[in-house]
């Protein structure tokens, strides 16, 4: 599996997306569109972008009946993006009508991943709000085993989680990482962070570093930053 860095694109809209991009000038980096811009630009805002030359993830966290996320699916997959998502919690039989619905696209079909337990969450939360009572790295790789029954690509998971992942489930199993803060940067509402160079160590496949790159005073030498550190070190 080839390693690359996707950059969250986590603004309010086009203007500010592709002026974003606009400030790369060679490179064309693998992004993230999430609900923010998808939401309010809708699927002509993911096609801009992925006929500029951009790989894209589409980060939607499908979560839902499974009839209802077989046909989100369905949608999704006319739009010719690389990657896309659903949650784990929505349990075996809601990720297997995913994978399902995406056999319609085999010749040019998207990585589907699970989101396991999201990188905000640490286990005292789980815990005391959603009475899951599992150590946290338990419940992350329980969720990634549903998800590879279900005949998902892979899983989204914190950095820290990205061994044992990858040692239960094989190396090929695509781990998707966020949480990524450079070792000088503040947490923010991440909880489990790793640096760009920890989570090559740990194994990950894909890092997704969003406000790192995004809110950084010179963008493009942070990217680039992230790139070296976990792509050509
Ligand atoms: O700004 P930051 O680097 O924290 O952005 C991380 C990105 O990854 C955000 O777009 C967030 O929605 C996404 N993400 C996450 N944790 C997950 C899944 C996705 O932080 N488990």
């Amino acid at each position: 599996m080839a390693k690359d860095v996707i950059v969250a694109l986590d603004f309010p809209g086009r203007t500010e997306a592709l002026g974003f991009l606009d400030l790369f000038e060679s490179e064309k980096p693998y992004v993230k569109i999430g609900m923010e811009l998808f939401y309010r630009e809708g699927p002509d805002m993911v096609k801009e972008i992925t006929m500029r030359g951009h790989r894209v993830f589409l980060d939607l966290k499908l979560h839902d009946i499974p009839n209802t996320v077989a046909g989100a699916v369905r949608s999704l997959g006319q739009l010719d993006v690389d990657m896309i998502n659903l949650h784990a919690g929505g349990g075996i039989q809601m990720m297997q009508a995913a994978a399902g619905a995406l056999d319609a696209f085999s010749h040019r079909r998207p990585l589907l991943i699970a989101v396991t337990v999201l990188t905000s969450l640490d286990e005292s939360l789980l815990t005391r709000e959603l009475l899951i009572s599992q150590p946290l790295e338990e419940t992350v790789l329980h969720y990634a085993q549903n998800a590879k029954i279900a005949g998902l690509d892979g899983v989204v998971c914190s950095p820290l989680e990205a061994k044992g992942v990858h040692d239960a489930l094989g190396r090929g199993f695509v781990t998707v990482t966020p949480g990524i803060r450079f070792a000088d940067a503040r947490k923010g509402d991440q909880q489990r962070v790793s640096t760009p160079a920890e989570a090559r160590v740990l194994g990950s496949d894909y890092i997704v570093v969003g406000r790192p790159v995004t809110q950084a005073e010179d963008p493009v030498e942070a990217y680039r930053r992230c790139v070296s550190d976990f792509v050509n070190p």
